[in-house]
């Protein structure tokens, strides 16, 4: 949970990066993908500008919806599930975490302080938790759909080893 005043550090934030985002976007890919060199091809079809914009408008987004969470709850869910055909996983979102955390370090310099870093890494773990729960979801709910069309199958005798 993020207090009031932990929000309004993060808004405050926020909007000294938001007129670097391009340097911020820039920054954040370069940091990911020296600590995390195997998430580089699942950008291979990224334009990656295109990429860092969409990136800064949605944590901008979240940022905003901060002081009415329920109100983004579906959209951060829907993320998650896009997120899936992507091929990312459960375990790329602390990777992640670390190179948005570093990116507003360098963006914010003398403005970043252990404070500030504990209430974005707390607003970074609500998102990622809503669309890793969103995944993890949608997940189940495909293999049980699977498994409920394998039976019809079965039953009807179409099944591969009927
Ligand atoms: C809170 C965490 C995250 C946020 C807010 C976020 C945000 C976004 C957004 C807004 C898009 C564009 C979706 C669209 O085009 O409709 C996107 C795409 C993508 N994201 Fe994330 N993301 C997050 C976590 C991750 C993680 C953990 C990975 C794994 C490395 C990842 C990899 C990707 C990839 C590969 C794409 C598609 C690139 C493309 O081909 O266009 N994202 N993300």
């Amino acid at each position: 949970m993020l207090s009031e005043a932990q929000v309004q550090m993060v808004q405050d934030s926020f909007t000294k990066v938001a007129p670097i985002a391009d340097t911020a976007a820039s920054i954040f890919y370069d940091r990911l993908f020296t600590i995390a060199p195997e998430v580089k091809p699942m950008f291979a079809n990224a334009d990656m500008a295109e990429q860092g914009k969409k990136l800064m408008t949605t944590i901008g987004i979240a940022v905003k919806g901060l002081t009415n969470l329920e109100k983004i709850v579906p959209t951060v869910q829907n993320l998650g599930v896009k997120h899936l055909d992507y091929g990312v996983k459960k375990e790329h979102f602390s990777i992640v975490g670390e190179a948005l955390l570093f990116t507003l370090e360098k963006g914010l310099g003398d403005d970043w302080n252990d404070e500030l870093k504990e209430a974005w890494a707390t607003t970074y773990q609500i998102l990622a938790d809503t669309m890793i729960d969103a995944m993890e979801k949608a997940t189940a709910e495909k293999a049980a759909g699977k498994g409920f069309m394998e039976k019809i199958k079965d039953f009807l005798g179409l099944g591969e080893k009927a």
